[in-house]
Order: C-alpha cells, then structure tokens, then sequence
C-alpha cells in the first residue's frame, strides 16, 4: 500500500488538456515533469494538486470529488482542491499545488506554487477568548492530531502532549501489518519526525504518566508527582488489550499488541518461532496471522466463534476471511477456546493441545478512562462526550477510542475504535479546544488488510435485519451494504473504493 516510486502514468498536463473532456467532477490524473499531478474541474473552477495521496500514496485520481475537496480512495483522507491542505485524516501534509490556465478550450498546468512560509500567519490568531495552555493527555491517533492541529489552526500558547508509550506518535494499525510482516522501514512508523514537535514548540513528553485530573484547579499530576496547569485539556488515553485469564498466560512468550513495543517484541520473538498460536479471530488477530505467514511460521487461530468477523461483517463475508487465511495456510480452531498455556503448549477446552513457540493475545480491548472516571467526568461505558466531543466538565475534551459521542445519523451514542475515527475526533476536539463549534459528525470508517486484500468499512452497524451483496465477495470485487429498517448503516468493500467513497458521501447528505 506504499507509494511507488515510479514515472508518474498519463498526460503530460502542460501539453493541455482539451477543457469540453473535463466534465463537471472530472479529475485526470498526469504529470508535470516527474511529479504525478491531478487536475480536477468543479463547476468552472479548474484545480491542479498533487496526485499521490500524502498518506501512504493513494491514487487521488481514482477518488471523490466532494465539493472543493478531493477523497482519498484508499483510506478516506479528504484534501482541499484550492489549498492543497489535507483537511481531515489520515492524511496530514499537504499536496502541493499548481497553476492551472484555460486557453481556447485547453487547460495547461503550468508552474508549481510556491507553499506559504514557514512564518505564514496562522488562520485563527489567538484572540483572548483562547486558552493560553492546552494539555493532551495521550500521544496516539487523536491526541497526535490534536496537536498538530491546533498548531495548524495558529494557536500559538502552550501545547503539552503527555504519552505513557516511550515513542513518539506512530502509526500504530502499521503494527499489525507490513511493520510486523516486516515489509515496512523503521522510518514508516513515526507519524512525524521530533524536530516537528520541536519547530512546532510541542512539548512532548514520553514515558510520562498522568496520575490524576483535578478538574476543578485546573492542573493534571502526573505519576512522578509534578502537576501541569491547563486551560483546555483533551483526553486521548485510547484503550488496552484484554489480558487473558489462565494458566501460563504470563509466559514470557505470550504477547498482546497494542504498542510498537509490542510489536517489537513479537518480530524479536518471531526471528526464532516456527509455531504460533493467535488467541482471538478479531482484526487484529487475524492481521497479526497473515504478517506471520509472511514470515512463514506456522499460524493457528482459535477463537469461540463460528465464523472470524461474523459479527461484525457477516456471514458470507466471514467464510470469505476463513477461506482466505487458509489459502495462506493458517489452521482455524474456531468455536474454541484456550484453558491453560504451558511449556510451549496452549491446551484447548475441547481437549486438543497445540505446541506453540509464539502466543498472540487478541481478544478485544478496554477503553483506558480510569483517569476520567476518578476525575468525576461523566462515564457511559466510554468517557461521555457532547456533539463537540466536550466531556461533563467544561474546558475537558475526550476523543478517540475513550469517547462516546452522540452519532449524527442513527442518535444513537457510539464508542468506535478505529484510527481515523480517534485522529478525526482530535482535530475536531483541537479546534472546539480553540473555540469553534465544530460538531463531529464524520461517518465512521476504517480498514483492514489481510494478505493482498484491503477490505474498507464505513459506517456502523452493531446489528442489521438486511445485508446485500454486490459483486462477488469471493472474487475479491464486492460492495456489502448493512440495513435495519431499510436504511443503509454500513457499507464493507473489497477493491470498490470509489462506490466506498459515493456511498461515504450519501450517508453524509442529511435524509
Ligand atoms: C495493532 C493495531 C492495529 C490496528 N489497525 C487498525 C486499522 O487497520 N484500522 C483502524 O481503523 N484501526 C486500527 N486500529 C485501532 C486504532 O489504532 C485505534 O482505534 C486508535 O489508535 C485509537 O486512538 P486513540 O488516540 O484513542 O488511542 P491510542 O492510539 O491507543 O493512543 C493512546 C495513547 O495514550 C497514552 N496513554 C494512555 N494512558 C495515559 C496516561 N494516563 N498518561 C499518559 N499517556 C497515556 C498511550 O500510551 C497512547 O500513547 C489498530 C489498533 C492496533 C493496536
Ligand atoms: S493512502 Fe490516502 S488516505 Fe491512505
């Protein structure tokens, strides 16, 4: 899913582009010189950005044009046409831009435009209504967002980042997948090098734990005793994973991942292993079995369920992951579960006993909202938000996969654990930080990849009373719709990106 680093393909945009072939949307994807260049219409205004998606190098090309932005196809990022700036996450650098010009009927991209200094104002100065010290207390997907957007939007006071992990930001769904495989550089992981946090004037600081919140002084204490004032604070501590409870469960060969630290100590583990055993069919289990296949160590999955993934895609789609892990020769044990681990054996309640050199725990993950829980902040099984991701307390935000937020469509209130959902939530709680009302009312979407196979998800729907299949789920080219009551809640693809996109875009229109 890298960005290749071949010739860009198509037009040589400053040849021209006859304009009556560029309808109303239209995008072409070419070149100018060796950078890759879209060109995208809308209504009379002609745009020319960069092509290759600066998230992990999506096609922008095969996107959605929604308005004056354009949609990522791979994994939803949403850029400004007119700007260049990546407006909403996973992406966060922006596309550069060209100049584009219209002559009888021919649209050439000309020169690049140079991007704004480095000094360049801000858009939101601070006015005094602002904070003066904002505090996030988690350095993963929202709170990293967070930051670096608060800086984006020209906040100039005090922004401390506080993490408990000992690295910095990283590209944490990396760690299941090529990172763990080891198909992805050391240097993919960061989400930003340290001197950003450092030209940014970020404190970050690592291996630090906040303690506790007096939410009424206004101050945090972190576990080595010093207390930090805030104006705004934001919650973003993410979750844990669910240990297991049994015998030999704390073999120094039995892993979780949630860190790269663990994923670390998995590849370390898994130079020497030959068999592992993943305990849980959920997606990180199942991604975790496919990096070791490529690894060639000898998988096996056990887990209660009937089918991995029923619950949450279904039945048919269900089969179609089970057949495509053991193409790749994983053995399922499923409707199984493991009642004891010992000398390099994980015993099976239905009697079975598998040797294992290697354990991977991926049975679900708790929200991490013990900090908010002693600080009296409201608690619904997450940390209770409003529509502004603002918790009980005025002044303290929570995002990510802690918050429960009222969802725009269904009314319901939703606690989602997916990467863009939390980096959204982030920057939409930095901006609320700074005093916009923004409401966060993003569709939900994540993805997940096994093997060659992305399967991209948006939406969500704990339940449905109808499920439609278009295309062929085992021919790897399908659109799965989830309805209750006739509405659509959710939309699973495999290799429709684009329908993926207009469906994202449908669910958003107000019915
Ligand atoms: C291996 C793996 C693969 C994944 N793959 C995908 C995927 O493909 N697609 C997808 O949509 N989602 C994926 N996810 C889920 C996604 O990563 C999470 O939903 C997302 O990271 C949540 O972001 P967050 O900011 O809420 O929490 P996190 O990213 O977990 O960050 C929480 C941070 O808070 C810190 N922290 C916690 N408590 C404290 C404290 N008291 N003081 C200071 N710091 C604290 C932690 O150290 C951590 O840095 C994956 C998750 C894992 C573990
Ligand atoms: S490659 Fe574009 S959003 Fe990931």
């Amino acid at each position: 899913m890298a960005a290749e680093q071949s010739k860009p393909k198509g037009p040589d945009l400053t040849r021209g582009v006859p304009l009556d072939q560029l309808g109303e949307g239209a995008m072409v994807g070419g070149h100018v010189g060796e950078d890759a260049v879209l060109l995208a219409r809308r209504g009379n205004e002609l745009f020319a950005i960069g092509a290759t998606c600066s998230h992990y190098g999506g096609p922008l090309a095969e996107g959605l044009i929604v308005g004056d932005t354009v949609r990522c196809p791979w994994h939803h990022a949403c850029f400004s046409l007119r700007t260049g700036e990546a407006l909403a996450a996973p992406a966060f650098n922006p596309m550069p831009r060209w100049r584009v010009e219209q002559r009888n009927g021919t649209v050439f991209v000309r020169e690049k435009i140079e991007p704004a200094g480095k000094g360049a104002p801000g858009k939101a100065r601070r006015q005094s209504t602002q904070p003066e010290r904002v505090v996030i207390v988690g350095g993963g997907a929202a709170g990293f967002a967070a930051a670096e957007m608060l800086r984006r939007e020209g906040f100039s006071g005090q922004v401390t980042l506080f993490s408990s992990d000992d690295a910095a930001p990283y590209d944490r769904p990396n760690c299941s997948k090529d990172y763990l495989a080891g198909n992805a550089p050391e240097d993919w992981m960061p989400l930003r090098p340290l001197e950003f946090y450092k030209e940014q004037s970020i404190e970050l600081e690592l291996r630090a734990e906040v303690a506790a919140i007096d939410a009424q002084a206004r101050k945090v204490t972190l576990a080595d005793g010093r207390a930090v004032a805030f104006d705004r604070l934001l919650l973003a501590t993410g979750a844990e994973p669910v240990r297991l409870d049994i015998p030999g469960a704390d073999q120094p060969y039995v892993h979780v991942l949630r860190s790269l630290s663990d994923s670390r100590a998995i590849i370390a583990k898994a130079q020497t292993a030959r068999r592992a055993v993943v305990l849980g069919a959920s997606f990180i289990g199942l991604e975790v079995a496919a990096s070791l296949r490529a690894r060639e160590i000898e998988v096996h999955v056990v887990a209660p369920d009937r089918r991995p993934l029923e619950r949450v895609l279904g039945r048919e789609f269900g089969d179609f992951i089970r057949a495509l892990h053991e193409q790749h020769g994983v053995v399922f044990h499923l409707e199984e579960t493991a009642t004891a681990i010992d000398a390099a054996n994980v015993k099976l309640k239905g009697g079975a006993t598998l040797p294992a050199d290697l354990v991977v725990v991926g049975i679900g993950v708790r929200p991490r909202i013990q900090l908010a829980e002693r600080a009296g902040l409201k608690i619904d099984r997450g940390v209770a938000v409003n529509e502004y991701l603002e918790t009980s307390v005025p002044g303290i935000f929570a995002a990510g996969d802690i918050a429960r937020w009222p969802g725009a469509r269904s009314g319901e209130h939703l606690r989602i654990e997916h990467w863009v959902v939390a980096e959204r939530q982030g920057q939409t709680a930095a901006r609320n930080m700074l005093g916009q009302r923004q409401r966060f009312s993003d569709v939900p979407f994540f993805w997940s990849q096994h093997y060659d196979v992305p399967i991209n998800y948006i939406g969500h729907a704990e339940k449905w009373d109808g499920l439609e299949i278009e295309g062929d789920i085992r021919a790897r080219d399908c659109l799965v719709r989830y309805r209750r009551n006739g509405t659509v809640l959710a939309v699973a693809s495999i290799f429709r990106d684009l329908e993926n996109l207009r469906e994202e875009a449908a669910m958003e229109r107000p019915s």
